[in-house]
């Protein structure tokens, strides 16, 4: 079944925070896998941890892989894909940890960039490293949209400040239309400190130049679980909380990208 919707190029969507452990690589298969059901997506495991591609359940042993990609080592993209019922994977590589010695040429920033134009995809989503590297500007170069990841600590909340500086970076020279999509708020509880981080995130929006998703991701044990089983929450178990919000969060998505006019 040819799932492709859209007419235009793939919309590149990032997830980042440079603060560990926040929910990125979970936030990313989940919205893989749910924007997956009608769209045609694609997932990049940009980090070197590979934990999309662990979560995704594809091979990060014998297929070629985001390395491939990077290396142009490939006749066809199509031999660095990989596919899961809902969304395709490039997995990652972990010899990426030294990419800087791997790409030392300034080209290198571009290589993402003029690849995704050509792939015939939606959704091209991209799961991040929790650091600064030439991968996080390879992928921003290669992006339209940013979504940041936090949970409620200082670390992350801070991470999420710091990307609006990385846009501002990049926005002058090497990728001109990137925005900032906006803020996932996860692992929420119904907590005074909980209540705390969104009061701070809200008032980061009008610093940061972009609004929280008022679509919070509440905090289960089920997320554990699933990735045991090596499936997003939202395959795994429907009436969880995590997909149920993730089901609203990607209307939200959907709807910003539409008012910015991109699809
Ligand atoms: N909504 C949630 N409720 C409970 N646990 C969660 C939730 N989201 C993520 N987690 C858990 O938090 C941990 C870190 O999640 P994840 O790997 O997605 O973070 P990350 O930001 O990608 O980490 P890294 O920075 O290392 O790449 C995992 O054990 C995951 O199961
Ligand atoms: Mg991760």
């Amino acid at each position: 079944m040819n799932k492709r919707k859209l007419s235009c190029d793939p919309i590149v969507i990032m997830f980042t925070n440079n603060k560990g452990g926040c929910g990125k690589s979970s936030e990313c298969i989940e919205l893989a896998y749910i924007l997956g059901q009608k769209y045609k997506v694609l997932a990049i495991d940009m980090d070197p941890q590979c934990n999309l591609s662990l979560y995704s359940d594809v091979d990060l042993e014998e297929h070629k892989n985001v390395k491939h990609v990077l290396d142009v080592d490939f006749d066809s993209i199509d031999e660095c894909i990989q596919r899961t019922p809902s969304y395709d994977v490039i997995a990652g590589n972990r010899e990426l940890v030294n990419a800087s010695k791997l790409y030392p040429d300034s080209d290198e920033e571009y290589i993402l960039q003029e690849l995704v134009s050509e792939l015939d995809y939606d959704f091209i989503l991209l799961d991040s490293a929790p650091a600064q590297s030439l991968l996080s500007i390879i992928e921003y170069t290669a992006s339209d949209y940013v979504i940041g990841v936090t949970e409620c600590d200082d670390g992350s909340l801070l991470g999420i400040r710091n990307i609006k500086e990385d846009i501002k970076t990049i926005t002058k020279r090497r990728n001109k239309k990137l925005k900032y999509l906006g803020v996932i708020l996860n692992k929420y509880e119904n907590t005074n400190i909980n209540k705390l981080a969104m009061d701070q995130l809200d008032e980061l929006a009008e610093e940061i130049g972009c609004r929280p998703f008022n679509t919070k991701i509440r905090k289960s044990s089920k997320s554990s679980e699933a990735k045991l089983m090596r499936q997003s929450v939202s395959e795994y178990d429907k009436r969880n909380n995590i997909a149920i919000d993730n089901a609203e969060l990607a209307k939200e998505v959907l709807k910003r990208i539409k008012v910015d006019g991109r699809m």
